[in-house]
């Protein structure tokens, strides 16, 4: 299947050589990266080595070329090296371009890096395949305006929704968001306290507020029975955020963990010209 990104670059693999895939962060030990990957190399029917890379900021650089002169074919970026793998790529594709952040990388003959960005089409992936909700002509608030929220704008953007919304408790940074994606679709920014009484058809929460239990300050009228609330985040019990949505008995909410595997069927796509079937991943992380 060909990826959403179109060139699919990777190399002729000798089969005698180890195949050899990392995901480099800090701190990685929690990721679930090579869980994922391990069961798409399964699928695929080969055997791969995917571990964990811990790297101290300093040393970044150094890792992912020591990486590669090791036999190592590509990688997947992670917090917080995702803006310094961006600097560090000789190419990079459209999405990576427009989310100044890299998540995967691959390496041509000359050691060269390739980056690409798989987060936002693996969101889409994830609402648009595997919970089926459409986005032409819809009303989307993202509540954030972070990497994160930088990351599933141009994605979201090529959906053609009716209008993107993007609300953060810093405005300005949310007007920046706005004003460089302005060439791409129909965006524009808030503040909470801005926000009208209109309920939006899908809720994105794009803030980092999860991860510490909070809830960004938003009134209740921006979601009806009809609305869908997403989380970026994800955990094993609902997130704050789709606990509110719960109360308020919105049509649908999730957390981020499709996105998770969808982006990284992505990267692996990218690698590997394959696309894993990714409904088997699923209930490996959710049995
Ligand atoms: P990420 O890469 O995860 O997006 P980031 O770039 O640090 O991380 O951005 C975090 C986002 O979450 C920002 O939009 C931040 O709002 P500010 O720009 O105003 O700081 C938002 N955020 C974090 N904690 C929040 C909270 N408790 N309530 C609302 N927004 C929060």
């Amino acid at each position: 299947m060909p990826t959403a990104h179109g060139t699919i670059w990777h190399r002729k693999i000798p089969k005698t050589t180890v195949i050899k895939y990392a995901v480099i962060g800090n701190p990685i030990q929690h990721s679930k990266s090579p869980q994922i990957h391990n069961a798409f190399a399964h699928q695929e029917g080969v055997a791969l080595e995917y571990t964990r890379m811990l790297s101290e900021p300093e040393d970044f650089i150094a890792h992912v070329n020591a990486f590669h002169a090791s036999g190592g074919l590509g990688l997947n970026v992670t917090v917080p090296f995702k803006i310094a793998a961006y600097q560090n790529c000789s190419l990079l594709d459209d999405y990576a371009q427009a989310a100044q952040a890299v998540n995967t990388i691959s390496f041509n003959s000359d050691g060269d890096w390739f980056g690409a960005n798989t987060d936002g089409i693996g969101l889409l992936q994830d609402l648009t395949h595997n919970l089926r909700l459409e986005l032409q002509q819809q009303s989307i608030l993202i509540l954030g305006a972070g990497g994160s929220a930088r990351g599933i704008l141009l994605p979201l953007l090529r959906q053609h929704p009716q209008q993107i919304t993007i609300a953060n408790r810093t405005l300005a940074k949310a007007e920046l968001l706005a004003e460089q994606f302005a060439t791409s679709g129909n965006v524009r920014a808030c503040a909470y306290e801005q926000l009208d009484s209109m309920p939006y058809d899908l809720v994105i929460n794009a803030t980092s507020a999860s991860l510490s239990q909070d809830l960004p300050p938003i009134p209740d009228c921006i979601v009806s029975t009809h609305s869908f609330c997403y989380d970026l985040a994800y955990s094993d019990q609902a997130t704050v955020f789709m606990q509110w949505a719960s109360r308020l008995g919105v049509a649908g909410c999730s957390d981020g963990i499709g996105m998770l595997i969808e982006q990284a069927a992505e990267s692996y796509a990218i690698w590997r010209g394959y696309r894993p079937d990714t409904e088997q991943i699923f209930k490996l992380l959710r049995p």
